[in-house]
């Protein structure tokens, strides 16, 4: 790969490798990036499309939304100010968003403090502790995803069953398919260390997608029940189109960076959405206004460790310089 040495391509080149840290679902990390003069252009890879789970692309395009807004992040925290063009070649859909340079800022603190969580963000997909989400924390994700465009549905008490129902749901007509757990199979294999996919003992009150072959158990099991005190928060779009889905890949990626700035652990349902039932159900909970992207656990942390770290692709395989 070629390396700029100008000042704006060496700005351009750190701000892109800090997008490829950016979440994705199944780690199957599906963009690429090109720094052209003065501009780094973001792209969907298509040959990284989950074609069962996610035929349409929402999941991929909200990916690539949360690799841009990482790398928006970078940008701002250094003191350089862009512009940013989303879809802008009607010729060519997969042409996601394009950053122009445009000088040099102030650098942003708010920015550098989630630059600085970028490093330590892992989903966390183990029970939390009972330590309860302070009130506070959740408003400040519910602002910051407004900033990014997007509405954070907080999950009230009153939820928690209809989103127990959607993800037992979810489960069950996803795990019922060949396609679908060959699928799973195959990036679980290919991208993700047995000891991320592993589920933790215990029931949950909400159950989280199995990437493993053992589901969850039933809460009738007896088990002990973990979770309690997790919250759930919905990243709602005004519309369905690919411009919503890179919205909401921002919008998730400001919750998440916020909520490990504040000392939070997370781990994100995406099947909730994935399954057209499961996904009108929590539409039907919002009181049919807007378009739920994606679904995130939060809690407080059990383990003094941080969860393990998927792997990136190699650097040339997803960025290059024109
Ligand atoms: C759009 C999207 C959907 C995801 N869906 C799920 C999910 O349903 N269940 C899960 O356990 N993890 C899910 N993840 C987490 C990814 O598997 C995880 O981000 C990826 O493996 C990289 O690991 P890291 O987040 O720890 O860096 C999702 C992530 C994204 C961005």
């Amino acid at each position: 790969m070629a390396v700029r040495t100008d000042a704006v391509g060496r700005l351009l080149t750190q701000a892109v490798l800090t997008a490829l840290e950016a979440p994705s679902v199944l780690n199957t990390q599906p963009w690429h990036w090109r720094i052209d003069g003065d501009a780094a252009q973001l792209s969907a890879d298509r040959t990284r499309q989950l074609r069962v789970i996610d035929p349409d692309g929402r999941l991929l395009t909200l990916c690539c939304g949360s690799s841009l807004h990482h790398a928006r992040v970078a940008l701002a925290a250094d003191g350089v100010a862009v512009a940013v063009s989303y879809l802008p070649d009607e010729a060519d859909p997969d042409l996601l968003a394009v950053l122009q340079y445009h000088g040099s800022a102030e650098p942003s603190t708010a920015a550098q403090r989630l630059r600085a969580a970028i490093g330590r963000r892992r989903s966390d997909r183990r029970p939390f502790t009972d330590e309860p989400v302070p009130d506070a924390v959740v408003a400040r994700l519910a602002r910051a995803a407004a900033d990014a465009g997007a509405n954070l549905h907080v999950a009230r008490p009153q939820d928690r069953s209809t989103l127990a129902v959607a993800a037992g749901h979810a489960a069950n007509v996803e795990r019922s398919d060949p396609a679908y757990r060959a699928e799973i199979a195959t990036w679980v294999r290919g991208g993700l260390p047995a000891e991320v996919a592993a589920q933790s003992s215990g029931v949950r009150p909400v159950s989280l997608r199995a990437l493993d072959d053992e589901p969850d158990a039933s809460i009738y099991s007896g088990q002990r029940v973990t979770d309690r005190n997790a919250r759930y928060v919905i990243v709602v779009t005004d519309g369905d189109s690919p411009r919503d889905w890179l919205t909401a890949g921002e919008a998730y990626s400001a919750v998440v960076l916020g909520a490990i700035a504040d000392g939070l652990a997370f781990s994100p349902m995406s099947d909730l959405v994935e399954v057209v039932a499961a996904r009108t159900t929590l539409r039907r909970m919002l009181g049919d206004v807007g378009w739920p992207a994606m679904v995130v656990r939060l809690g407080v942390a059990a383990a003094s460790r941080g969860a393990p770290r998927s792997p990136l692709r190699p650097t040339a395989d997803v960025m290059d310089v024109a």
